[in-house]
């Protein structure tokens, strides 16, 4: 008989549909894992988003108020799916209620937010996840074990970034991202904040940095409250106001094992639609991934070759849960499938009582960098990562 698991999910748009989704399809997909996730409540402040999950999704109660979602019996995982603005609240209240929980990234609206959150999170002894999703590509998780069996040689060098496309429309709405007293920076933490994830997650931990900001879209025509997503677009005359946190962020960056790197995020550039990519050389190889191209890996192992250059390996059941998805090669996957991926890992973790990673300390690891970026646009400077972590005694 699979063990249920009592699920909580608050806030209902794009994310908290996926996140829905994925744990519907967890017993669909990997029923060797005898998990069975129960979707207990839902709670959002749009009354239709509740009906929808309600009637669409099968959750058994829906609520306006999270307060109550948090305290309810049955729910024992709380998945935070609401703005960042509230991540910090919502986390702490299911820290305090000895919830487990997720948060989706970046976990918190300020780096200072995170580490709040981890604290109250590690003093409670709650199983923590953050949404840093794309460890989760069958793909990537190859490279990482590439690496670990030294294939590559020592690193030398990487190259990350995340160029999305959800910016570029200079009639897309204002919508909360955009702002920084709702979101807190732009794609530092929107999607720079995955770039640094993925850096961190397979080439360790970064030491110093030096970079830059710029906002290039600085008006865009305000939104009716309560409706729209930030692919939504107004029309051209529409009252506009004023963008507040970066569209780009650029950085420099140093590794702890010496590799050196460069790191690059962008909402509003044109060209790529959601280029979340990476390449990496080391002494013996290199490797090239790109989110777009999601199931094609370009690898570079002179010594195992029969020829010189890089050659496209494409995913498929030899890689890492991709056989449970579709059976063969060159079958793709998409960016559902690696939520569902994530859901199950970490209700793995949850069943088994043990540390989930990408956690809170990694999306705390994750800010500790953001923040010296940040202070990198101040000082002009390079700036040393220092850990924003709270000691028990400090607290
Ligand atoms: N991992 C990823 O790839 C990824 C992708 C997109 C978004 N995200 C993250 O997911 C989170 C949500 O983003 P989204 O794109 O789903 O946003 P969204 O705007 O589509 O959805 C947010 C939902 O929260 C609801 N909400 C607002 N205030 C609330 C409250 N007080 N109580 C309950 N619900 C409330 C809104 O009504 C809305 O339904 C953000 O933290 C974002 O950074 C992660």
């Amino acid at each position: 008989m699979p063990s249920s698991i009592g699920i909580g999910i608050i806030g209902f748009g794009w994310m908290g549909q996926a996140h829905a989704r994925s744990y519907l399809s967890i017993p669909k997909y990997f029923p060797e894992a005898g998990i069975a996730p129960r979707l207990v409540a839902v709670a959002d402040t749009l009354p239709e988003r509740i009906d929808l999950a309600v009637q669409n999704f099968g959750f058994e109660s829906g609520m306006t108020d999270w307060r109550a979602l948090v305290e309810h019996e049955e729910i024992y995982v709380i998945d935070i799916t609401a703005p960042n603005t509230l991540h910090q609240e919502l986390a702490e209240a299911a820290a305090a209620a000895g919830k487990h929980i997720f948060c989706e990234k970046p976990v918190g609206i300020v780096p200072q937010a995170t580490a709040s959150m981890e604290l109250a999170a590690r003093k409670a002894q709650v199983i923590t996840g953050a949404g840093y999703n794309y460890r989760w590509v069958p793909l990537v998780q190859y490279i990482r074990r590439l690496i670990e069996e030294g294939r590559f040689g020592e690193l030398t060098h990487y190259r990350g970034r995340f160029f999305s496309m959800y910016g570029r429309d200079r009639l897309g709405l204002l919508s909360w991202r955009f702002l920084q007293e709702e979101a807190g920076f732009g794609v530092l933490s929107d999607i720079m904040s995955h770039a640094i994830d993925m850096a961190q997650y397979l080439c360790g931990p970064i030491t110093r940095v030096v970079s830059v900001k710029e906002i290039f879209v600085k008006e865009r025509p305000l939104p009716t409250p309560g409706e729209g997503t930030h692919y939504q677009r107004g029309k051209p005359g529409d009252p506009t106001g004023r963008v507040t946190n970066e569209d780009y962020v650029g950085a420099l960056v140093e590794f702890a094992n010496g590799v050196r790197g460069t790191l690059e995020a962008d909402r509003s550039i044109f060209g790529p639609q959601s280029s979340m990519a990476l390449e990496l050389n080391g002494s013996k190889g290199a490797a090239s991934w790109d989110h777009e191209k999601l199931n094609q890996l370009q690898l570079y192992l002179p010594e195992e070759q029969p020829v010189d250059g890089f050659i496209e390996v494409l995913a498929g059941d030899a890689f890492p849960h991709q056989g449970n998805f579709v059976p063969g090669g060159g079958n793709s996957l998409g960016f559902e499938d690696v939520k569902i991926i994530e859901a199950l890992e970490f209700l793995k973790s949850i069943e088994a009582g043990r540390r989930f990673r990408p956690d809170f300390g990694d999306a705390l690891a994750t800010g500790s960098v953001a923040a010296a970026m940040a202070r990198s646009w101040e000082t002009e400077r390079w700036e040393d990562v220092v850990s924003l972590r709270i000691d028990e005694s400090e607290a």
